[in-house]
């Protein structure tokens, strides 16, 4: 056995080992809060939405409780009612539709693209009278090709908000996810580039307007002197989870870094296999920089390479239960798109986290080309 075959553990999560890499500092952090009482809405959670909202260029940035409250006020905020359609990639998490629903919107489902994402030619066919918005779906840390969408959008009359909630540092032609639309929304669930020890999220805006309003809404609709001004939520980042963020992102370059290493090596070591599919490589093209905040191939035999890649200790993922949003037939958004079909019986993850090294992407690399090859 070489040194690249021999048995080990690659679990496609591994929580445990990016806290023990920092515990120190994540222990003080605790401490040093926790002594002080600031739990809620305190000096940390403002830090981090400065620095967040000086890292992407937008002038606000705004704790939330979670992507999926902050994607619903968002919605609200920027006036979405009853019965507006719009249109988002049915390769999302269901998240994404149910944020549109619970703003009072009509989500309807389109087709991906080879890279995806949501597929822009897509999109006008999909338009009625009654469409308002787009919802691009910047998946994988990728962002979609925005002149073709913001082109269409323009066009019509219609506005964007974008779930960039797994695109926290991903770019397209130099600007930031998040950043494209009348709001952008991320998420800092653990398994992301940038996540906490629980849930939190953050809507990001340059409209004063909508700031405003999420400010209100994720405080139970209270202004700075407690005056309750609209029917609003309990969405607040905590204080504690901010201050985490606040301590990871200072980092973020390399975390990215490290990511975009991982994916030039899976690029290297599996490019030239003809039963898989990959993502874009790091450097496929200068009008994307994705951030991998997963490296979701597709691949032939899928389920049999999957179990394959498990006895040997890699821990791999078929991404939301294994089913498009438009598959789920409670949801009743049924309807016929050939390609996220297609991409559903094939697409898997293979592990990609900071805690992932090289060695173990070749180690993956060689039992995936023996799976398929006997090599
Ligand atoms: C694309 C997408 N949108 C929305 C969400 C919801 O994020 P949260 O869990 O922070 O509510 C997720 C979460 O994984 C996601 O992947």
């Amino acid at each position: 056995m070489t040194a690249a075959t021999e048995p080990r553990a690659i679990p496609f999560f591994n929580y445990k080992g990016a806290f023990s890499a920092r515990e120190d500092e994540y222990v003080s952090i605790f401490r040093d809060t926790i002594h002080r009482g600031a739990f809620i809405q305190q000096r940390d959670l403002h830090d981090f939405e400065h620095h967040l909202a000086e890292y992407l260029g937008v002038k606000h940035a705004i704790g939330v409780g979670n992507a999926t409250d902050g994607l619903v006020m968002a919605w609200r905020s920027a006036g979405l009612v009853a019965g507006d359609e719009v249109i988002f990639p049915s390769h999302t998490m269901v998240a994404s539709p149910a944020s549109i629903v619970h703003a009072g919107g009509i989500p309807v489902p389109v087709d991906c693209g080879d890279d995806h994402l949501i597929d822009p030619n897509a999109i006008e066919a999909a338009i009625t009278s009654r469409t308002r918005a787009i919802m691009p779906v910047q998946l994988n840390g990728r962002t979609a090709n925005m002149d073709r969408i913001q082109e269409v959008a323009a066009r019509y009359g219609l506005f964007i908000l974008e779930d960039s909630a797994q695109a926290l540092g991903s770019q397209f032609k130099g600007r930031f996810a998040g950043t494209f639309g009348r709001a952008g929304v991320f998420s800092f669930y653990p398994a992301k580039l940038l996540g906490c020890f629980g849930d939190g999220g953050a809507v990001v805006t340059n409209d004063d307007e909508i700031a405003r309003k999420v400010l209100l809404l994720r405080d139970h609709g209270r202004d700075d002197t407690g005056e309750v001004v609209t029917w609003g939520f309990n969405s607040r980042l905590d204080n504690l989870q901010a201050a985490i963020l606040d301590l990871q992102f200072r980092d973020y370059d390399v975390i990215i870094t490290h990511r975009r290493e991982l994916a030039a090596a899976y690029q290297e070591q599996l490019g030239d296999l003809g039963e898989v599919d990959l993502p874009p490589a790091p450097d496929a093209d200068s009008d994307h920089f994705d951030v991998f905040q997963n490296y979701e191939i597709e691949a032939d035999r899928r389920d049999e390479l999957r179990r394959a890649l498990a006895a040997q200790g890699i821990g791999t993922i078929i991404q939301w239960g294994g089913k498009a949003v438009h598959q789920f037939a409670a949801l009743g958004l049924n309807r016929s798109l050939p390609r996220t079909d297609r991409l559903f019986e094939r697409c898997l993850m293979l592990p990609m986290n900071m805690m992932v090294s090289l060695d173990d992407v070749g180690f993956v690399c060689s039992h995936v080309r023996r799976f398929y090859r006997g090599e």
